[in-house]
């Protein structure tokens, strides 16, 4: 018999029902279907329904991992979350799924502020908890509902989000997905650069700020945003090679965060990357934050894009600036 090891044992992904197009947006603020395709790679995106929250996000995609584990709610130990538009301020988005759920009173804990990088960021803590204690398991999910909280006249932003959520479950099989490598990092020199800024002790919630509309504002400056995102996804995709002696070669799939397409290609290219080895669904979902790769972990694996055997990176960039890495073998 083979020995069990700890890794991901199911894969989930929810999308929203609601498709909103380029075309859309073009009627809301003045962009084009042209510009927003030509720029970003985004066709259309989804939107949560008025009554959806982000717990109903994150349950859909909990339920769908935890079925695809073969495994009850009962079965978990932990819940961990990574978003940046939670349910509500506190208490964290976690406790909310619990409930929802039906969990058993196990502890639940979010990973907030770390944009789109919370979710491999999140893989990486619950590997590591679920390692220190056997049989252990563990969900953890990637959500976003950022056209909730997000300017919808501000078309610098507006058009690149997408609602979502993705979850892995962790946990012991004979056949989990293991985690060979990861890596992760922060410069918080240039906090202000990607950031919603009101809201906290710094810049408490007024009736005027209220009013500016300063609780929807995303601070955005796409071009060194852009840079950085190339240069750090690409480092840290590195590093993880390294660390277990691989090459860009060796790997079936990348599992890049969805924010830009040509952020995606430009990783390619400075990685020495074919087309077949890059996952992008952009076109479809925009980007989801933290929710966008375990949307697309999901979708790979329900599409046939990965098998038995096969290295698959994952890479993450987001506010703060954050950076993670993840290197699974199935
Ligand atoms: O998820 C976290 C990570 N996020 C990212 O990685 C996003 C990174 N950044 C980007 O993806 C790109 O910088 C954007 C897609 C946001 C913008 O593309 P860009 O090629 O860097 O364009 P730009 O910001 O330099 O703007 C070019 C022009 C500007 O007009 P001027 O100043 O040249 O006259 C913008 O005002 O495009 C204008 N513009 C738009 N035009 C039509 C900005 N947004 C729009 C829009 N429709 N929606």
């Amino acid at each position: 018999m083979t020995a069990l090891r700890v890794g991901i044992v199911g894969f989930g992904g929810y999308t929203p029902a609601r498709v909103m197009t380029n075309e859309e947006w073009a009627e809301h603020v003045d962009t084009s279907d042209e510009w927003i395709t030509s720029r970003t790679g985004i066709k259309r995106r989804r939107v949560a329904a008025p009554d959806e929250t982000t717990v109903d996000l994150a349950e859909a995609a909990a339920r769908a991992a935890l079925e695809d584990a073969g495994l009850g709610v009962e079965d978990l130990d932990e819940i961990v979350i990574a978003t940046d538009t939670p349910e509500v301020y506190t208490p964290d988005t976690g406790a909310f799924l619990q409930h929802r759920l039906g969990a058993r009173e196990v502890p639940t804990y979010d990973l907030g502020g770390s944009g789109c990088a919370g979710f491999v960021l999140a893989l990486d803590i619950g590997m590591a908890r679920a390692a220190q204690k056997a049989g252990r398991r563990i969900l953890v999910v990637g959500v976003e509902l950022l056209t909730r909280l997000m300017n919808w006249k501000d078309r610098t932003t507006c058009v690149l989000f997408g609602d979502a959520a993705g979850a892995v479950v962790i946990g012991e099989s004979d056949t989990a997905v293991e985690l060979l490598a990861t890596t992760a990092g922060t410069d918080g020199s240039r906090a202000g650069i990607l950031a919603r800024l009101s809201g906290g002790t710094r810049e408490p919630f007024t009736l005027e700020s209220a009013q500016r509309g300063d609780h929807l504002k995303i601070e955005f400056n796409g071009r060194e945003v852009f840079r950085e995102a190339v240069k750090r996804m690409g480092q840290a995709s590195r590093e993880v090679l390294d660390q277990v002696g691989r090459k860009a070669e060796d790997l079936a799939l990348v599992i890049p965060h969805q924010a830009n397409k040509r952020i995606i290609d430009a990783i390619a290219k400075s990685l020495g990357l074919t087309d077949q080895q890059m996952y992008v669904n952009i076109e479809e979902f925009g980007n989801t934050g933290s929710a966008s790769v375990p949307l697309a972990l999901a979708q790979a694996r329900a599409q046939g894009r990965i098998q038995a055997g096969d290295l698959v990176l994952l890479t993450a960039f987001g506010a703060g600036f954050h950076w993670a890495a993840a290197l699974l073998r199935f």
